[in-house]
């Protein structure tokens, strides 16, 4: 099976916590993809796909967008999020577009050729592991001049979101392993590159991959232990501290709320500058 740690990544614990903090996530993560469906700019009666869709709140951004005469299907590997989606779909106060939600790998699945007029994702495609293969597949979905957006992380290094808290992890716990460079996951594509390469061998053209800012609110409305502890859950400390010993738990949590409480308030929660790269392409 292709993508099997991924796919057993995404049906497991993180699968889940997406799901039970999908509120919170969405609410960070909703101004860039918006982002990426402005310069996508879908219009009435398009058909688009949405790689990665995960809980489906884009793809259901993209259904308005494109209207009753558009459609719209999400694909995702993930179980337990493309269910959240067909329940989020079929309570639309207003239905728009179709919309339909695939729980397939985008790497393999047997896409109709020609069958979409735009390609997005919102951090859902940098989980390949044979990008090639799996852009070459979206390519082929794609009428010809068809578009591609999507937004992907910059280097955790330049993202305080990935370092902050996870530097005051480390002061009390091991350093997880390091991955090597270009390794499935969220990083995959911080090289831009490395990206232009995977689009081109793919057969796009026109591609651009261009630095996006944009701050990360995370929990707003919650107290400071609060969101400490869901990034003990869903962010990019979760495994680190899930696997550390029970005395350390909260000792680990007060080194975090001290490095990130200069970054907190009441009514913003906590707010860090992200960088991303916005990626387009025609196929
Ligand atoms: C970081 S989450 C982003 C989810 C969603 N796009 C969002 O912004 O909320 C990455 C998503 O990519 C999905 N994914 C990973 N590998 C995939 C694959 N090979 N095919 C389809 N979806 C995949 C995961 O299941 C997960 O939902």
């Amino acid at each position: 099976m292709h993508n099997a740690s991924q796919s057993e990544f995404w049906n497991g614990e993180t699968g889940k916590n997406w799901v039970t903090h999908d509120t919170l996530m969405e609410t960070m993560l909703q101004p860039l993809g918006e982002a990426v469906i402005e310069t996508l700019a879908p219009i009435a009666g398009e058909r688009v796909l949405d790689i990665g869709c995960g809980c489906g709140h884009t793809s259901l951004s993209l259904a308005h967008r494109v209207g009753a005469e558009g459609a719209i299907t999400g694909i995702d590997i993930s179980a337990p999020m493309i269910s959240v989606a067909r329940t989020l779909a079929e309570n639309r106060a207003e239905p728009s577009a179709a919309i339909e939600f695939l729980e397939a790998d985008a790497q393999t699945h047997d896409i109709q050729p020609n069958s979409f007029d735009a390609v997005f994702s919102r951090f859902g495609v940098m989980f390949f592991e044979d990008p090639v293969a799996a852009f070459s597949n979206i390519r082929n979905a794609l009428r010809p001049s068809g578009r591609l957006g999507f937004c992907c992380w910059q280097p955790r290094a330049v993202n305080p979101f990935m370092t902050l808290p996870a530097m005051a992890a480390l002061e009390l716990l091991p350093a997880p392993p390091e991955m090597p460079p270009r390794t499935p996951g969220p990083f995959a594509f911080e090289e831009p590159e490395y990206v232009e390469r995977i689009l081109t061998q793919s057969g796009f053209n026109g591609i651009s991959v261009a630095p996006f800012s944009h701050p990360l609110v995370f929990g707003r409305g919650l107290a400071l232990a609060d969101i400490v502890e869901r990034l003990v859950q869903i962010g990019p400390i979760a495994q680190m501290v899930r696997e550390a010993p029970g005395d350390l738990q909260q000792p680990v949590r007060d080194k975090v709320i001290a490095a990130v409480s200069a970054y907190y308030t009441e009514t913003s929660g906590m707010t860090l500058e992200g960088q991303f790269w916005h990626v387009s392409a025609t196929a």
